[in-house]
């Protein structure tokens, strides 16, 4: 199928390669043998290991190295190398790379490079450097939720917002990353006619952030449907295998249990088997002892948006699963603006409010959730961001579709989860906190919430 067919007229192709023209995005040809879109993750223990991938045009014989940093002696580890995904209408070529560092010591600097193919003036990439997770145990650190983000420089205007969220994240000191899911939207790119070109692009944009940070992505319903799939994605990301072929999964840092739920919208229902995969998950994760039960995935448990509301089937299938396990913070995406609840246990439509303080809890009161979305990109449907309907419903106690969101959350040990979360309004240049609430452990904290004080005027501060 020609470009033109497509409707698409600065895109071509000859043979297995495109061509780039002035605006379309030219991942592929551009990259040659050049390492690219490296990007960090954990597949095993984050303590210990850490996961490199990254692009070249061929497979094979990939390799990637590491040492402490400040150290000469580097240490390399082969990688496994498979055939770019074929996900959209052009023929393509490219090879993915994977490679684990293992048996590292937790909280350590680390830096790290990877090969370019064979046929390059030099054989490795410039040095990144990064830093392990907190060990198993109550640790204090910090990590950023973000969604729905979109590639820098669309035409149509619509992710004015990505440029300014991504830079603010570069800045943060966050130990990792967890994705809500909808990356590229790579349906809706006007300068590619592929959507994996397009995701091409968003793991180049985002380098600088992910060459750093682990990122733990989720799919949302751009990953799962609307011209891209979970094919093209999964081997893109490299996390634990979970569920199935790895579209949900686990992990754990310091005292947390983190469940990467798959729920990517679009009135997809979790089945039986996945639902019976998280119960179990948690179940055996508070087995081991982990204080704090975190679950996020795309779609919403309560959304009010007009663009994507919450799916009343979803939250009847999951509810009952966070309450039995006793869940405390729901973080999801999707419908392009911020809602976030009281404490909440059951599935009723009228779910119980463990309580309606404004800003601080306790973990025993229930299950927040908090809808972080967008960071970066409006909604098509209402070439906005996805505008509340109605009355704020009574579980809701902060919302807003005003701008872009993300979320920076600390765990502090066994003591408290704090969350920060950041706005940035439509043309504004720094982004503002516009909720901040703190969920504690077992010992009841009658002080309001410590922190910055909701409703006053401040920048952001991304430091712990
Ligand atoms: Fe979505």
């Amino acid at each position: 199928m020609g470009a033109a067919a497509l409707g698409v007229g600065v895109l071509a192709t000859t043979g297995l390669d495109v061509i780039c023209k002035k605006q379309i995005l030219c991942s592929v040809s551009n990259d040659k043998g050049w390492a690219s879109q490296v990007h960090l993750s954990w597949q095993q223990d984050p303590a210990r290991s850490l996961t490199v991938t990254w692009r070249t045009a061929k497979t094979g014989s990939a390799y990637a190295e590491v040492r402490p940093a400040g150290d000469k002696q580097w240490t390399r580890v082969q990688a496994r190398s498979s055939a770019m995904p074929r996900n959209g209408v052009l023929p393509r070529r490219g090879a993915i790379h994977r490679a684990t560092f293992s048996g590292l010591q937790p909280q350590t600097d680390y830096e790290y490079r990877v090969s370019h193919d064979a046929a390059t003036k030099a054989t490795t990439s410039e040095v990144f450097r990064t830093r392990t997770a907190p060990p198993p145990g109550p640790q204090t650190f910090s990590f950023l939720f973000f969604s729905d983000t979109g590639t820098i420089g669309r035409p149509d205007g619509l992710t004015e917002g990505t440029r300014k969220v991504r830079d603010f994240m570069i800045a943060s000191d966050a130990a990792f990353l967890l994705g809500g899911g909808d990356y590229a939207y790579g349906d809706a790119d006007a300068r590619a006619a592929d959507p994996a070109i397009v995701a091409d692009e968003w793991f180049r944009q985002w380098q600088p952030l992910l060459s750093r940070v682990p990122l733990m992505a989720q799919y949302g319903n751009h990953e799962s449907f609307l011209r891209e799939s979970l094919s093209d994605w999964l081997p893109r990301f490299s996390h634990p295998r979970g569920y199935r072929d790895g579209r949900a999964y686990s992990f754990d840092v310091g005292n947390a249990h983190f469940a990467a739920m798959y729920a990517p919208g679009d009135g997809y229902v979790p089945p039986p088997d996945l639902l019976d995969w998280l119960d179990k998950d948690l179940g055996a994760a508070r087995r081991r002892g982990a204080r704090w039960l975190i679950v996020y995935q795309h779609d919403s448990i309560y959304g009010h948006g007009l663009s994507h509301p919450a799916n009343p089937r979803v939250r009847a299938a999951l509810m009952p699963i966070f309450d039995r396990h006793g869940v405390e913070l729901h973080l999801s995406a999707q419908d392009q603006n911020y809602e976030r609840t009281y404490p909440l246990r059951t599935a009723t439509p009228e779910a119980a409010i463990g309580s309606r303080h404004p800003d601080t809890y306790r973990a025993s009161e229930g299950t927040v959730y908090a809808k972080v979305s967008p960071a970066g990109k409006m909604s098509e449907r209402t070439r906005d961001f996805s505008l509340l309907q109605g009355s704020q419903p009574p579980q809701v106690a902060v919302r807003s579709d005003r701008g872009h969101h993300f979320a920076r959350v600390t765990v502090h040990g066994d003591d408290r989860i704090e969350v920060s979360v950041f706005e940035l309004l439509r043309g504004d240049a720094e982004p503002t906190v516009l909720d901040h609430f703190v969920i504690h452990g077992s010992t009841v904290d009658p002080s309001p919430a410590p922190g910055p004080q909701v409703g006053t005027s401040r920048h952001a501060s991304l430091a712990p």
